[in-house]
């Protein structure tokens, strides 16, 4: 089996009811799909955007909680992403791993949660531009790859996302050998360790675009994209998924 190719958005902490006129859109322009189509929502979205996607597309959460019920104010169980008809939860996002000090240690619980609640858990890594600039980028992702994923993962229920923190939002993008590096690693080291690592997805993302998607899309080992900024509108997104 080969990696299933993933067009995924990524809405952040964007959007209410009235974007979920956005999935309509795009449902309407979408080509014949080559691709799985992805959308992770903010919590309050995730049902209201299944029942308006009604099964053509997939919709995850942006985030669970390790333990699967309990007294976690604020938090969210993977199995509430499921029973709300999530698919997918992206885990050890940038901003996660920044903003509420995620470890890869927390990456991995929460993506083992995942994968018990039946969702296919997106898992990110990505170095910072200082990680880049000292040279460190391999030995940052190789890390993080070990330590974030689960034993128990599968080509079937996770993604892993390549992001390079620097990347994210700010228009800037590596290079396709940059980009080819990284995700040649990345599959040796899924390859080595899981039985079916050679067909887990991966995914680039960090500023993709309509402008750039095709190019990104033709680097070897790149089964994707996760999208932020341009996944909000269909007219953004509609054309980075038919570049896929
Ligand atoms: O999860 C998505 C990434 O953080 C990329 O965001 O496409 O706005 O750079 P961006």
């Amino acid at each position: 089996m080969a990696p299933r190719k993933l067009a995924a958005g990524n809405w952040k902490m964007n959007g209410t009811l009235a974007a979920l006129d956005q999935i309509d859109q795009l449902l309407a322009d979408l080509p014949a799909a080559g691709c799985d189509v992805l959308i992770c929502s903010p919590a309050t979205l995730v049902h209201p955007m299944v029942v308006r996607a009604a099964g053509k597309l997939a919709v995850g959460g942006q985030d669970c909680h390790a333990k699967a019920s309990g007294a976690h104010t604020g938090d969210i169980a993977a199995a509430q992403l499921a029973d709300a008809g999530a698919s997918h939860v992206i885990l050890g996002h940038s901003e996660r791993r920044t903003d509420h000090a995620e470890t890869d240690a927390q990456v991995a619980a929460k993506s083992l949660a995942a994968h018990d609640a039946g969702l296919i858990a997106v898992i990110c890594v990505g170095e910072t531009e200082a990680q880049r600039d000292a040279g460190e980028t391999l030995d940052v992702i190789a890390a993080q790859l070990a330590g974030s994923i689960p034993d128990g993962a599968t080509a079937t229920n996770t993604v892993i996302a390549y992001e390079p923190v620097w990347a994210i939002g700010t228009g800037r993008t590596p290079t396709n050998d940059q980009i080819a590096e990284v995700h040649a690693l990345m599959r040796d080291r899924l390859s080595a360790r899981f039985a079916d690592g050679a067909d887990m997805a991966l995914l680039y993302g960090g500023s993709v675009k309509p402008g750039n998607a095709a190019e990104i899309f033709a680097i070897p080992h790149v089964n994707g994209a996760l999208v932020g900024g341009a996944s909000l509108k269909a007219a953004d997104f509609g054309p980075i998924i038919s570049a896929l």
